[in-house]
């Protein structure tokens, strides 16, 4: 009754937020640039964090101009870092509103919402004897935690980036390449243009017999596992994509958002999670590409269509959707 109407909790939180039994949360401990527009974040995890495995993923919370944002950023720290922290480090896209705010704007002391790390891009507990790590731009940040956590015996990686200053980690990168424990091939694309997955031969000429770890940009990612399907050894490629692959349009509809009271048109491609923050209406979410089930949203009426599939679902009691991989497939009725 004292406290009325905050919780006894809502007090401790001030004093002490990163205690044990507080809703998970982290703190920011320092941001540091690693590229013009990449900075890696240090975060102090709260008691309750369990930890996590190399090339798994975190899903932050972050205020931004007010309003509570989740993104899945990979961590990009060894597992047995001393002081406690994780890292995870951001590449600012163009208009994004948490990478950018990461990148330019977050400040240490910063106290953000953390989620359990997740995620199955990780190594098998007994280390491969070759290994080849297929990287572009961001898409290296699983792959550094995993190098920093192990060492490898024989370990390849191909990483592309516009120009050598693009390269994240480029320094620690040519130190293990000088040590002898990586052989590093750096593709520029600006120069060189894209990477031609048929090149692989010739680049890494065993490359087929080697347990492969990729994460990039999409169209890379579908190349790959074209390429390795095509050659009858798929299950040697590991692949994490932060965005979602095909999209598998149709005709839209109007969407009813009938808990805030708002009705906007929709096309039939873009995510109802968009359509929804765009309308102003408070959306749930996490990874924004159908991995984590952080968005996760009552179906009212109407159908909807899963952008990865183009199955449509029709909404009956208990059904739910994933906002951040549907589309409307006409008239529809969101329970926000
Ligand atoms: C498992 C997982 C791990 C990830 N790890 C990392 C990581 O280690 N480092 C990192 O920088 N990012 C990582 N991401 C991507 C990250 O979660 C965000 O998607 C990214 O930071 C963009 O968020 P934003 O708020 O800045 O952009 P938004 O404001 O959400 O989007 C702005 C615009 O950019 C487009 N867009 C969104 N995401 C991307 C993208 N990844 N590439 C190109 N265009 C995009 C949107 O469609 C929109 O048009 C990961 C994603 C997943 C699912
Ligand atoms: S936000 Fe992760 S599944 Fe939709």
């Amino acid at each position: 009754m004292v406290t009325t109407p905050l919780l006894p909790s809502d007090y401790l939180d001030l004093v002490s937020p990163l205690r044990a039994g507080a809703d998970l949360r982290g703190r920011i401990e320092a941001v540091r640039p690693e590229t013009r527009d990449a900075a890696t974040v240090v975060i102090r995890p709260g008691r309750g964090w369990r930890g996590h495995t190399a090339g798994q993923y975190v899903r932050i919370g972050v205020d931004v101009d007010g309003v509570r944002l989740w993104r899945a950023y990979s961590i990009t720290s060894p597992t047995n870092r001393q002081d406690g922290c994780v890292t995870i480090t951001v590449k600012a896209i163009l208009d994004g509103k948490v990478s950018n705010h990461l990148v330019r704007r977050a400040k240490p002391g910063t106290l953000i919402q953390l989620d359990q790390a997740t995620g199955d891009f990780v190594l098998p507990q007994t280390k491969p004897a070759k290994v080849l790590l297929l990287t572009a731009g961001s898409g290296i940040t699983p792959v550094m935690g995993m190098l920093r956590d192990t060492a490898f015996d024989d370990a390849v990686m191909i990483h592309c980036a516009p120009q050598p200053r693009d390269v994240i980690f480029r320094s620690e990168l040519h130190g293990l390449a000088a040590a002898g424990k990586l052989r590093l091939i750096e593709v520029h694309t600006a120069t060189d243009g894209m990477l031609d997955i048929s090149r692989l031969d010739e680049l890494v000429p065993d490359w087929a017999e080697r347990e492969t770890w990729a994460c990039g940009p999409t169209g890379l990612l579908d190349a790959a596992d074209e390429h390795w399907s095509r050659h009858g050894v798929q299950e040697r490629l590991h692949t994490e994509r932060f965005r979602p692959g095909t999209v598998v349009a149709g005709d839209g509809g109007e969407v009813t958002f009938s808990a805030t009271g708002k009705t906007v048109d929709a096309d039939g491609a873009t995510p109802l999670l968009d359509i929804g923050e765009e309308a102003g209406v408070l959306m749930p979410s996490g990874c924004r590409m159908g991995i984590c089930f952080g968005c996760v949203t009552p179906l009212r009426a109407g159908s909807v269509r899963d952008l990865r599939t183009g199955e449509i679902t029709a909404a009956e009691p208990g059904v739910l959707i994933q906002t951040c991989v549907s589309a409307a497939a006409g008239p529809c009725d969101i329970e926000r």
